[in-house]
C-alpha cells in the first residue's frame, strides 16, 4: 500500500523510517518532510495544513493511508475533510477528528473532559474577558505558584507559571484583556501547580480497544540542568525507570481506561495518538494535558522500541481491530538527543552547512529542521536534528547518543550533554 506521512520534524522522519521497513509498504510520501526524510520516501513540498493540495497527492499518488504527525491539521480538520469528501472518504486517516482533537486544541475543553470522567488532574477554574474580574479575585485565592493556560493552540507558548500574586494578575489581564496570544488566550485556564517529575505516555487506539506504546521522558528545558528557556524538546528516553509496572497500571486504571471509556461515553470518534502528560507526584499519576499526537522527540525514542510492523498496528487503528493485533515492544534503552540552532529558543542562526552526520558510529540521525542547498544538508529550524541510539542498559544509550552528537557539526550548533542523566 501507499502511505503518507503529514509533517517535517524529527518525530515525521522516525515514522518514516519506521513505516518505510513495513512489509505494507510500497510507496512513502512525507509532506512536506525534511533533508532526511528523502531516504525513505518521497518528499512532496505542501503544507501540512493545505488539504485541497493534500487531496490532489492523495488521489495522484493513490495513497491508501494517512498519517498525520502534528496538532495543526488534526484541530484544522483535516480528518474531517476526508470524511466529507466523496473521493476520499474511504481513505484512512490516523489521527482524531476535530471534536477529539479538541483535547489539545482547547484546555477548557480537556479539562472538562477529565472533571466529568473522573481522571485525575490539578484543580482550575477557567475565565473569559467577561469574567475577567472574578479571575483577579480567584487568584487572590489560589496557592502560588499558579499555572495560567491560553485555551488554544499557542505554538507551545500558552502556557505560564507564576510565582507571584501580581505577576498572575498582570499576566491574566494581558491574556484576557490585551489578547496577549490572540484568540487562543479568549479563554484561560487557571490551574494549580503540581510538584513532581514528568512523564509522557502514549496510547493508539481505533475508538475502542487501545495498546499503551513505550512511555518517554522529554527534557523541555535549553539549559543542562533544566534550567534555562522552555524549547520544543531537548531529548528523550525510553524506558523511564519510575515509569515501572506498577506504575504503569495505576496510569492504565486510573488515566488511559477511563480516558477511552470517556471517549465513548460522550460520542466522540477516536482513531489515532493520545499524548498524555503526566506529573509523578510521589508515585501517583496526574494528567498535566492530553496531546491529539506523538511527541517529539519522544517519538524518535519511542519508535526505536517497537519492535512489531508499525503499519500492522496503524492498519488496526484505521480498520477498527487493534484489539487482534500484538506489539512487541524493546527491553532496550533509546535515547535521543537534539541538536539545535545557535540562538535557539530564541531568535536562531540559520542556512548553516551540517558536516560529519558520517562520522555518526551507532545512532539513527533524524532530521528536524533541514533543507537541501545543492549538494549540501543545510540547517532551516530550531531545531535541527535528533540523534537515537538503542543499547542494552541506559547508561550506555546516553553515553553513545551524546558521543554521536558531537560527531556532527555546523556553526552555533548545541546540544544538552545530560539528557537522561537524572535518572541514572
Ligand atoms: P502544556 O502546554 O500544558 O504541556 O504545559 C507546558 C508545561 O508547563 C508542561 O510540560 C509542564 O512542564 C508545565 N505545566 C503545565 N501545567 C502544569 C501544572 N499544573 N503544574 C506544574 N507544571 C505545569
Ligand atoms: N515533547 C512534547 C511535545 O511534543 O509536545
Amino acid at each position: 500500500m501507499n502511505i503518507l506521512i503529514l509533517g517535517s520534524g524529527g518525530r515525521e522522519s522516525a515514522f518514516a523510517w519506521k513505516v518505510a521497513q513495513s512489509a505494507h509498504c510500497d510507496k512513502l510520501f512525507i509532506a512536506p518532510g525534511n533533508a532526511g526524510t528523502t531516504q525513505y520516501g518521497t518528499n512532496v513540498n505542501i503544507k501540512v495544513t493545505d488539504f485541497e493540495g493534500i487531496k490532489a497527492l492523495v488521489l495522484k499518488e493513490d495513497i491508501n493511508l494517512v498519517l498525520v504527525g502534528p496538532e495543526e491539521p488534526l484541530v484544522k480538520g483535516v480528518h474531517d475533510f476526508f470524511l466529507a469528501d466523496e473521493q476520499l472518504k474511504n481513505i484512512p486517516v490516523v489521527g482524531p477528528q476535530q471534536e477529539g482533537a479538541q483535547l489539545e486544541g482547547s484546555k477548557d475543553f480537556s479539562k472538562q473532559f477529565m472533571e466529568r470522567h473522573n481522571i485525575p488532574t490539578a484543580a482550575y477554574r477557567t475565565f473569559t474577558k467577561d469574567t475577567l474580574q472574578d479571575g483577579l479575585t480567584y487568584l487572590a485565592t489560589a496557592g502560588l505558584p499558579v499555572v495560567l493556560k491560553a485555551d488554544g493552540l499557542a505554538a507551545g507558548k500558552g502556557v505560564l507559571i507564576c510565582l507571584t500574586l501580581e505577576e498572575a494578575q498582570t499576566e491574566l489581564t494581558a491574556m484576557l484583556a490585551d489578547a496577549k496570544f490572540g484568540e487562543a488566550s479568549s479563554r484561560v485556564v487557571v490551574e494549580q501547580f503540581l510538584t513532581g517529575i514528568e512523564l509522557s505516555v502514549f496510547v493508539m487506539t481505533d475508538g475502542n480497544s487501545y495498546k499503551i506504546l513505550p512511555e518517554a521522558k522529554d527534557y523541555k528545558r535549553i539549559g543542562e540542568g533544566d534550567t534555562g528557556l522552555n524549547t520544543g524538546g531537548m531529548g528523550s528516553i525510553s524506558p523511564v525507570p519510575f515509569a515501572d509496572a506498577a506504575y504503569m497500571k495505576k496510569v492504565e486504571e486510573r488515566v488511559i481506561i477511563p480516558t477511552i471509556e470517556g471517549l465513548k461515553k460522550d460520542g466522540i470518534p477516536y482513531k489515532g495518538f493520545i499524548f498524555i502528560g503526566l506529573m509523578n507526584s510521589n508515585g501517583e499519576p496526574w494528567v498535566i494535558e492530553y496531546n491529539c499526537r506523538m511527541g517529539d522527540p519522544e517519538t524518535e525514542s519511542v519508535m526505536r522500541r517497537i519492535d512489531s510492523d508499525f503499519v500492522d498496528l496503524l492498519l488496526g487503528v484505521a480498520e477498527g481491530n487493534l484489539n487482534e493485533k500484538g506489539i512487541i515492544i524493546s527491553p532496550k534503552t533509546a535515547a535521543t538527543v537534539v541538536m539545535v540552532a545557535g540562538g535557539y529558543p530564541g531568535e536562531y542562526l540559520k542556512n548553516k552547512v551540517i558536516t560529519g552526520t558520517e562520522n555518526v558510529r551507532d545512532s539513527i540521525v533524524f532530521h528536524a529542521g533541514t533543507s537541501m542547498d545543492g549538494n549540501d544538508v543545510i540547517t532551516t529550524g530550531g531545531r535541527v536534528l535528533a540523534i537515537t541510539t538503542v543499547q542494552d542498559d541506559m547508561f550506555s544509550a546516553l553515553q553513545q547518543a551524546t558521543a554521536d552528537a558531537s560527531r556532527i557539526y555546523y556553526d552555533g550548533m548545541y546540544f544538552r550533554k545530560d539528557i537522561g542523566f537524572d535518572l541514572l
